[in-house]
């Protein structure tokens, strides 16, 4: 079964809250959106495989460690997924970022997929899907499905919120993939918003409406 983590360091909380509020305008719901995808791509890469190496530093040799694992893949979810991106590509400069683009039809809920491109050597990364939200798990099970489809084996979930309803969905669907939230918030109401949650991801991003 795939494992829950929730980082609540207090950093993330922090922004978190004024990610949640309101009454954040557009430029600084992104930069917030940007710092706490950097803070959580700390705690997604903290099992990241290494490997001995020898160098010589000025004063003598010394055997130190190097990342050994595969490379990586991030695969932001279109639209909202795109806003952490950037925050993740800080600290993994190298990895290559696909895109799967999705949309929620509002009177279904059901995701619509329109678009995606991975890179051309998907079976040899190891891939973490992004979204700011996990709502009834229905865009984030079809973004996985759909990389699974073109030979993506080992695949992360990372989001900022997620509802308990949209977590089981993913577990239930992807059981050998972990999810990685900044928070689990309560429920999610009628039309499939999650409550408190923070709004829509993509509008609050990308200023519409
Ligand atoms: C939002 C969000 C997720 C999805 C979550 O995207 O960014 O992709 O809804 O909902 P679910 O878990 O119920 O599928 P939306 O469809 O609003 O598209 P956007 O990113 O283009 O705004
Ligand atoms: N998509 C969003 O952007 N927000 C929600 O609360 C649910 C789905």
């Amino acid at each position: 079964m795939s494992t829950l983590h929730i980082i609540n360091h207090p950093l993330i909380q922090h922004k978190l809250t004024y990610i949640r509020n309101k009454n954040t305008g557009t430029k600084d719901f992104r930069e917030l959106v940007d710092e706490v995808a950097t803070l959580m791509a700390f705690e997604i890469t903290r099992d990241m495989p290494l490997e001995e190496i020898e160098i010589e530093t000025p004063v003598s040799t010394a055997k130190s460690k190097i990342l050994s694992g595969k490379k990586i893949g991030i695969v932001p979810i279109l639209r909202a997924g795109l806003g952490m991106v950037d925050g993740i590509l800080k600290l993994i400069p190298a990895a290559k970022v696909g895109h799967v683009g999705l949309y929620r039809d509002p009177e279904t809920l059901k995701p619509v997929e329109y678009y995606v491109k991975l890179p051309s050597d998907v079976e040899e990364r190891d891939f973490i899907v992004v979204d700011p939200m996990l709502a009834t798990g229905g865009s984030a099970i079809d973004a996985i499905q759909s990389i699974k489809q073109r030979g993506a084996k080992n695949i992360k979930f990372m989001c900022l919120v997620a509802s308990p309803q949209g977590v089981e969905a993913v577990q239930e669907a992807h059981p050998d993939v972990d999810i990685y939230v900044a928070a689990l918030d309560e429920k999610l109401n009628d039309h499939g918003y999650i409550v408190p949650g923070l709004g829509d991801a993509g509008d609050r991003l990308f200023g519409t409406k």
